[in-house]
């Protein structure tokens, strides 16, 4: 990880960085004859409901303008069918436009054509989708390789370039493994990997993480933060997840029905909704009021009761502490590495003699404001399910991080909303 990102400063890195997307007054209208008046009635500004019942078409865009800079991770967030995908689409011209105009890097991208199209494609921008698209029969790494492979690119360098995308993801070590034998965080790991391997400047990637479960998903979320910090690539990102949306972006670009109703960095979206959805959409934000266990809790990786002491200090590491369980996997004890280092230094390696009894327990469900007392302690709170057993470990210090991000943010909000 670079000190970067062990601070947290992935996000606001490029804050002045050129700009490399723009769109320009971009319109899409679906159906028969797009360029009608169905276009005419979504230029003068009629919403999209009334431009499909007085023309039958459906308006994807109106107006549309954006632009990203390069180096930054730009969020466009919205309900479903709010205009998303459509305008990722024209980015690479998947969708021709109605109306207006796409430049990326300069390039008027929806005058390209065929080969040039395609050329243009691969070596700017990678893909990432909401579903892996990986094939099953191919390994990991020829998986990963294969936009290479039909670029021709000869075996060994196509293979060098996936293992350096690989290893930006944490899965060299299952370069020859199959799909199917990796769970679905790590199948979208290699999603990234593979977008990655060509070395774009531009990654475009929808709903990339929606798939997954929450705890997965935010591990992901951090994951990508740290790799753009050593890649430095721009960052198209589409969620319908404001909670992601905020975590992740620089900038977040507010979409509904078709429109753009608000770009500005997260504290401006907190602290200034441009308009009444906008506001209604931050107050279901993840205030720390709502913010449950199970979206923050770390897999639990219990110690093993018969493990020497040194062994299992090795395990502690940088985490607040980790539990050991009895055989039905209920946690019993937990070993911090400060209680570790103390029975070290008085000359044992038995790791009984290290453990504690007065840890905290609490239920996946908890919320964390429900947990602030408890996260006082600084040890790992034990997150059990209705059988007692373990089922998660819960940072101390990311209950005080997290409540600390958000309440901050939110009481800028309730500031300048509500006064
Ligand atoms: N190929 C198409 N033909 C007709 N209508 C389309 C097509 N693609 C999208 N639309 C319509 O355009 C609008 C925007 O769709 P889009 O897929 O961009 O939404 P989205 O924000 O990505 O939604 P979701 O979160 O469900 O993916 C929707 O009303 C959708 O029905
Ligand atoms: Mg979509």
């Amino acid at each position: 990880m670079s000190d970067d990102a062990a601070n947290g400063q992935s996000k606001g890195a490029a804050a002045d960085g050129d700009e490399i997307i723009r769109l320009n007054d971009v319109y899409k209208i679906f159906g028969p004859q797009p360029r009608g008046r169905a276009f005419e009635l979504a230029r003068s500004g009629v919403p999209k409901n009334d431009v499909q019942r007085l023309s039958g078409h459906v308006v994807g865009l109106t107006d549309v303008n954006f632009s990203v800079k390069r180096g930054e991770i730009f969020v466009v967030m919205g309900l479903s069918g709010s205009g998303k995908s459509t305008a990722i689409r024209m980015v690479n011209k998947l969708y021709d436009v109605t109306h207006g105009e796409v430049l990326v890097d300069g390039t008027d991208v929806q005058k390209l054509e065929g080969t040039d199209l395609q050329a243009f494609r691969r070596q700017k921008m990678g893909m990432v989708f909401q579903h892996f698209a990986l094939f099953p029969h191919r390994s990991v790494i020829d998986n990963v390789g294969y936009g290479l492979k039909v670029q021709r690119v000869d075996r060994s360098d196509r293979n060098d370039a996936s293992m350096r995308a690989l290893s930006l993801v944490g899965l060299a070590a299952f370069a020859d493994h199959r799909p199917a034998q990796l769970s679905g965080g790590m199948q979208q790991r290699v999603g990234l990997a593979r977008a990655l391997a060509s070395d774009p400047d531009i990654l475009l990637m929808d709903e990339a993480f929606s798939a997954l479960d929450p705890l997965i998903r935010r591990q992901m979320q951090d994951e990508m933060m740290e790799i753009q910090d050593e890649v430095h690539k721009t960052i198209l990102f589409i969620t319908h997840d404001l909670n992601e949306a905020l975590r992740i972006g620089d900038r977040v670009c507010i979409m509904k029905d078709g429109a753009v109703v608000q770009i500005g960095t997260p504290e401006e979206i907190l602290t200034e909704p441009a308009t009444g959805y906008v506001a209604e959409f931050v107050q279901d934000v993840d205030q720390g009021r709502v913010i449950k266990v199970h979206e923050v809790m770390t897999e639990p990786r219990p110690i093993p009761a018969d493990m020497s002491l040194s062994d299992a200090l090795t395990l502690c590491q940088d985490i607040a502490g980790r539990f050991c369980c009895d055989t039905d996997g209920r946690p019993i004890s937990l070993l911090t590495a400060a209680d570790g280092l103390r029975a070290r230094s008085m000359g044992s390696n038995d790791l009984a003699k290290a453990l504690r009894s007065d840890f905290d327990r609490c239920s996946p469900d908890a919320t964390l404001n429900e947990l602030y007392a408890s996260a006082g302690r600084g040890l790992s709170i034990a997150v059990v399910d209705d059988s007692g057993k373990l089922i998660g470990n819960l940072d101390p210090r990311l209950i005080m991080e997290e409540m600390g991000r958000v309440e901050g943010l939110i009481e800028g909000f309730e500031r300048e909303v509500f006064m």
